[in-house]
């Protein structure tokens, strides 16, 4: 198949737009990462997105929609929660998850009773909506697996020859997916941490609890509140570690286990006596610079040839508990404290 490469010019817009409605998936940008669009309500269309990511068929999508009108007919009911929150943070990087109604096939969610909706604030994102008149269902528009693609060119390194077209928005801002939280429950839970924090929407509903494998690895015998808990996902193929320690305890270990093929992933500035070849992603105080660098620091390491990528480990509170998410699962949880 060949893809399209379109700009966010009215006339390739049309053309994406047109695309959609006719159950076409196509890449398009948003504020958090690429998605991989197709009409929500069209079950061939959707099926088209699972083929081309090589997704498990398990692991449900986001249906991304633009209006109240549109949302209202996909849910079973809006808790007074949700509706804060939308006021808070919709359109932006917030996930939310509802009990769904039967406008949506089975196979969105995978299977579940309950589905997960975003309003992006990418205004490509929003136009598209809008000119196809569809919710469009979007994951990530990586290859199941891989880091999710944070500017159309690594989009097209995934997809290209695999969808009809790519829609060219430039880099997205965040860096890392939405936050996904589920309001189907008493309290609030974050099932992915994202740049909406537990603080923040604590603040809004008086409560928020964060899922336990945010932060740790599935048992054997537990189920995934969110099925995309299961998958070892965001990994590189270099293989990575995460270090947890002082600038200089993080460069002595390095140098003590320097050999072909390991990279460091560091903090800016904190690069000075490392013996092996290095990517920064953001000051050590900056989570907002390091998610929005981390998605394509990792897929440059594997472009410039690391096996292993020794990585600074961010703070796991606010936007960096985000960060610290993503490094963990491409990390398989390997953590080393230096102390
Ligand atoms: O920022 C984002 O959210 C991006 C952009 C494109 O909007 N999308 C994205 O989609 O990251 P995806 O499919 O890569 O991640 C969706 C996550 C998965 O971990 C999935 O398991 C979870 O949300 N999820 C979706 N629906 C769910 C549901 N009904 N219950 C629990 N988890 C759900
Ligand atoms: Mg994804």
């Amino acid at each position: 198949m060949n893809t399209l490469h379109l700009t966010d010019s009215p006339a390739d817009l049309a053309v994406a737009a047109r695309l959609l409605a006719d159950g076409e998936p196509v890449a398009i940008p948003t504020e958090t990462v690429y998605g991989l669009a197709a009409d929500a309500q069209n079950e061939q269309a959707v099926a088209k997105i699972f083929a081309a990511k090589g997704r498990p068929q398990d692991n449900p999508l986001i249906v991304h929609v633009a209006s109240w009108e549109q949302l209202l007919p996909l849910v079973a009911e809006v808790p007074p929660c949700a509706k804060a929150l939308a006021d808070a943070y919709w359109p932006g990087p917030l996930t939310m998850i509802f009990k769904r109604s039967e406008a949506i096939p089975a196979s969105v969610s995978g299977g579940l009773d309950t589905l997960a909706v975003r309003w992006p604030a990418h205004p490509v994102a929003q136009a598209l909506i809008r000119q196809s008149g569809r919710a469009l269902a979007a994951p990530s528009a990586n290859l199941s697996g891989s880091p999710s693609p944070t500017n159309a060119a690594r989009t097209a390194a995934d997809m290209d020859g695999r969808i009809p077209a790519i829609v060219d928005g430039g880099d997205c801002e965040v860096g890392v997916e939405s936050t996904v939280v589920t309001l189907v429950g008493d309290v609030p839970q974050i099932l992915r941490p994202g740049a909406v924090t537990a603080e923040q929407i604590a603040a809004v509903c008086g409560e928020c609890r964060i899922n336990q494998a945010v932060i740790q690895p599935l048992g054997s015998n537990e189920t995934a509140a969110s099925p995309g808990m299961k998958y070892k996902h965001y990994a590189p193929t270099a293989k990575v570690i995460l270090l947890n320690g002082t600038p200089k305890r993080i460069v002595d270990y390095i140098n003590a286990h320097a050999t072909d093929g390991v990279w460091a992933l560091a903090f800016d500035g904190e690069t000075d006596g490392l013996a092996v070849p290095h990517i920064t992603y953001g000051a050590r105080a900056d989570e907002a610079a390091q998610a929005h660098a981390v998605f394509e620091a990792l897929r440059q390491a594997d472009e410039r040839g690391a096996t292993v990528l020794y990585t600074s480990c961010p703070r796991a509170d606010g936007l960096g508990l985000a960060v610290y998410n993503r490094l963990l699962r491409a990390a398989a949880f390997e953590v080393i404290t230096l102390d």
